[in-house]
């Protein structure tokens, strides 16, 4: 936590003290479904801690789908096609093991997800059904409606809650306890009570997504994706990998920020579902613009080539009024747009547009963290019993994610880690004194301190400085002076975030006052890592090194070298196995016109 610089000073003991075998931070669908993994295997010692309610995750917005070669209705797609595509669009730099690791798993994983009640959109024959999504060879994305992420944890939720998984809310985790190569525990606090708790763990599963809402512009809710996960494994010892890659979702909302009744939607999702059910892209003069950019795949290529593109027409001006373009899906009818996309159509529809006889405005908004925590093939880090998965952990998209893997990566990467820790766990860890008395209360004394703090700052200016810098220094396009520069700026940010003023340790003050600590980790690493990477590859574009380089098919390792100094370096990425070359080899790609 950088906010304060006074762990020598008076540490603090906890509250409350909780002692569980495994500890699963994070409640969406990758900590549920380790949990599941867990107590399936005779796992019950498990503490699920989540910063919300129960059943209210950043999941909860994922929308259009989840994939898997389940073949509905392309009967020739296969895991190994998936994996190649999921490959080729990360512009291979992922780890080839951990995409077979999910792809390979995906068609269970889906029919596991049914069996558990999860309401599945359905062919007429009662099939699950599958529609078209970006830069995916064939129909692979599995869905409820547009409200796929919102099934899919209702299911998991309720099987959860058959095997009876233990499962707290409103804690959030600031700190884990770790002497750099083993994992003993977390730091916290109950942020209803303010309470300050310490958790002995001997494992520990973070699960808390990712770094996207380092942006101002983003399609997180407030409050999510502010990088904890990342953030706490670095400083706990595990190593960041890939996290300049970020991923900008072409059709975030596109709003007059002016008027209060559109503002909050600024820069939130509108589902890639719209443009896999035929929505088409139109500039302000227009033109179906995606013909000049992608005439094969259309509005339907990879998330980067249409985001890039969408942000050049704005820039040559041929943007709306607020700084988009339009969306449209007036050739389908009514009652097709209410049955595929019910939550769109609701949501524009409550703000006075009818989706069906009108377009909609979108622009690029920061959507997801391609990077996160370096782990193994079962999600663990370097660090002893520290786990990282789902958006949390890297290496499964490399510099480009399909969308639709983001959904199934939890659950398949929920699976491997918890069989790998069921495998080993055998009871409680043993948290030294050692451990608690060096770090937990000293990081206790840290927090209270960081609520009493009557500094020169503004903690809602400092952290939306923090995303303003990101958007304008490390967005869609990036160039060396400026990323230099937001580097500067940011080390202006890290000297005021320790001069803030805050408020007591219940208020949302103080919860985005931690946040800061942890969003400065992240864009840090995002910037250096950009910096470093002088070359375009996937959603990292350098205008001043705008080709790909083939001596860069490598992954940025981040690691903190000293307190407070990151050092990066890189290594070469594997070969995936034959039957994912040959499918590679075989040239499968999306036939957009299929759609017409
Ligand atoms: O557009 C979407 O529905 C997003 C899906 C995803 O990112 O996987």
């Amino acid at each position: 936590m950088s906010q304060t610089d006074s762990t020598e000073e008076s540490p603090v003991p906890a509250d409350e003290r909780v002692d569980v075998s495994v500890l699963v931070i994070g409640a969406g669908a990758a900590g549920a479904r380790t949990a599941i993994e867990l107590a399936e295997r005779g796992v019950d010692d498990v503490l699920v801690l989540g910063k919300r309610g129960h059943g209210d995750a950043h999941t909860t917005w994922a929308r259009g789908g989840i994939n898997g070669a389940l073949g509905t209705h392309d009967p020739e797609d296969s895991w190994a096609i998936h994996a190649a595509d999921t490959l080729n669009e990360g512009h291979f730099v992922n780890d080839p093991d951990k995409v077979e690791t999910v792809t390979e798993q995906m068609p269970d994983r889906l029919r596991e997800l049914d069996e558990w009640g999860m309401d599945f959109s359905r062919t007429e024959d009662g099939e699950i059904d599958q529609r078209f999504f970006g830069a995916q060879s064939f129909r692979r994305t599995a869905f409820a409606g547009d409200h796929t992420g919102e099934s899919m944890l209702t299911a998991l939720v309720d099987r959860a809650q058959e095997l009876e998984i233990p499962y707290r809310e409103n804690v959030m985790i600031t700190k884990l306890l770790s002497d750099g190569s083993q994992i003993y525990g977390a730091a916290g606090y109950d942020m209803d009570s303010g309470d300050l708790v310490l958790i002995n763990a001997g494992t520990v599963v973070l699960a808390a997504g990712g770094y996207a809402a380092i942006y101002n512009r983003h399609t997180s809710r407030d409050d999510e994706n502010n990088a904890d996960g990342p953030a706490l494994a670095y400083e706990a010892g595990a190593e960041l990998m890939d996290m300049e890659f970020v991923q900008f979702h072409p059709t975030g909302m596109a709003v007059d920020e002016d008027d209060p009744e559109w503002e909050p939607w600024s820069g939130r999702l509108v589902t890639e579902a719209v443009r896999g059910e035929g929505g088409r892209l139109y500039n302000s003069d227009g033109e179906r613009f995606m013909e000049r950019y992608s005439p094969d795949q259309m509005e339907l290529d990879a998330r980067d080539v249409v985001a890039r593109a969408i942000a050049k027409e704005v820039a040559e001006g041929r943007g709306t009024d607020n700084g988009g373009v339009y969306l449209d899906l007036s050739h389908k009818d009514s009652a097709f747009i209410q049955e595929r996309l019910p939550r769109m159509y609701e949501r524009f529809a409550e703000l006075g547009v009818d989706m069906a006889e009108q377009a909609v405005e979108v622009a690029p908004t920061a959507h997801y963290g391609m990077g996160g925590v370096a782990v193994d093939s079962h999600g663990e880090t370097s660090v002893d019993g520290l786990f990282a998965i789902g958006e949390t952990m890297a290496g499964v998209h490399g510099a480009n994610r399909l969308g639709g893997n983001s959904l199934a990566e939890t659950v398949a990467f929920g699976v491997v880690a918890g069989e790998r820790i069921a495998d080993r766990v055998d009871g409680p860890g043993e948290l030294p004194d050692s451990i608690v008395g060096s770090i937990a209360e000293p990081h206790f004394g840290d927090l209270q301190r960081l609520a009493d703090r009557d500094g020169e700052y503004d903690v809602t200016a400092v952290f939306t400085g923090i995303q303003n810098l990101m958007w304008e220094h490390a967005g869609i396009l990036r160039d060396a002076d400026s990323l230099q520069t937001g580097l500067d700026k940011l080390a202006e940010f890290r000297r005021q975030a320790t001069d803030l003023t805050v408020g007591p340790i219940t208020s949302d003050s103080f919860e985005h006052a931690v946040d800061i600590g942890f969003m400065l980790t992240a864009a840090e690493a995002v910037l250096r890592g950009a910096r470093k990477r002088t070359e375009s590859r996937g959603a990292h574009h350098r205008t001043d090194y705008p080709e790909t380089d083939g001596d860069w098919r490598r992954n940025i390792y981040y690691e903190m070298a000293d307190v407070g100094r990151m050092r990066s370096y890189t290594d070469s990425v594997d070969s995936p196995s034959q039957e994912v070359q040959d499918a590679l080899d075989e040239g499968h790609e999306l036939d957009y016109h299929q759609l017409e």
